[in-house]
């Protein structure tokens, strides 16, 4: 029996783009934003005894777009579906990993737990800051790599390239993807203000960029600072050019501006978030997610 997809309204170009992949037309859901801010979904399809995928990115506005999320595994279990796997294209919350300082939440674990609780049976989703996250589901997860999609544009630029690792957490995500390219690899020492939210305090460069192509590579850009302060220190310490490849793209504020007009030479990311059309600018390369996740959609249905 067919699958059947739905997709959130976060990202329906991808979802779109996702069941093309598949051979498949995205299935009839209404999703209804009430004058108070409050959401209701209604399931216009027969899903009894099917396999249902849901898809959605958990990215600005990150609580509405998984409130919509809940709402349709909800409703979806309801329908009594055979099964339901959540496609999160971008994990939001996946960040807050961990409890930083006394009294905070550890938030990914209670978005883990509000996922499950509505009766989502499996979930795919790309790139997680930190794969720590993967041990507070208890339903499967399948973790796929949006990173690999640029290892034939990094072979295809024919020069020599150091991996740069933005910050010491993302050390064994950069280690991967020089492995891959069988490229040294330097780290960027960075340092957060956990009092201030995007604010670093400071940055350092170990390792050797001079004369070389410096590729950072990191899992989302958001306010654009982390890259931007990277990019020139790298370029002071002898870069001939900056590339950053990021799989999540979550332009948050003017991050499109300052990136357009940073030390950063190139960008690449995918398209697991929605980049509306006036955040694009000529150093941006958008390289399509859909083919890689619609591969791990194909292994789960019969
Ligand atoms: C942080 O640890 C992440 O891996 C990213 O480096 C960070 O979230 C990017 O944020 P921004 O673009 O605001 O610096």
């Amino acid at each position: 029996m067919k699958p059947l997809i739905f997709s959130g309204s976060s990202n329906t170009h991808l979802a779109n783009e996702i069941a093309k992949e598949l051979n498949l037309h995205l299935g009839k859901v209404e999703i209804v934003r009430f004058a108070d801010s409050e959401c209701r979904v209604r399931i216009e399809e027969d899903v009894e005894g099917k396999d249902v995928f849901i898809i959605q990115s958990l990215a600005d506005p990150v609580d509405e777009h998984l409130m919509e999320l809940l709402l349709m595994g909800d409703a979806v279990k309801r329908g009594e579906a055979r099964k339901i796997i959540a496609v999160l294209p971008y994990h939001g919350y996946a960040r807050q990993d961990r409890v930083h300082r006394p009294g905070e939440s550890l938030s990914a674990q209670v978005v883990a737990k509000i996922i499950e609780s509505v009766g989502i049976d499996k979930l795919i989703t790309v790139e997680l800051h930190n794969e720590t996250i993967l041990g507070f589901f208890k339903i499967p997860v399948v973790h796929l790599s949006g990173l690999s999609i640029f290892h034939k544009a990094v072979r295809e630029l024919k020069q020599e390239v150091v991996v740069i690792t933005p910050d010491a957490g993302a050390l064994k995500r950069s280690q991967r993807f020089a492995e891959g390219l069988d490229a040294p690899l330097a780290l960027i020492e960075k340092k957060r203000d956990l009092n201030t939210p995007h604010k670093l305090m400071s940055m350092r460069v170990v390792g050797d960029v001079l004369d070389k192509i410096a590729l950072i590579v990191d899992d989302v850009i958001v306010t654009g600072g982390t890259l931007v302060n990277a990019a020139y220190l790298l370029k002071e310490k002898g870069a001939k050019e900056v590339i950053a490849a990021a799989t999540h793209a979550d332009f948050v504020g003017g991050a499109d501006k300052i990136l357009k007009d940073s030390p950063v030479d190139k960008i690449w990311v995918t398209d697991t978030i929605k980049i509306p059309s006036e955040k694009y600018f000529s150093k941006l390369n958008v390289f399509p997610i859909a083919p890689t996740i619609a591969d791990s959609m194909k292994k789960m249905v019969k």
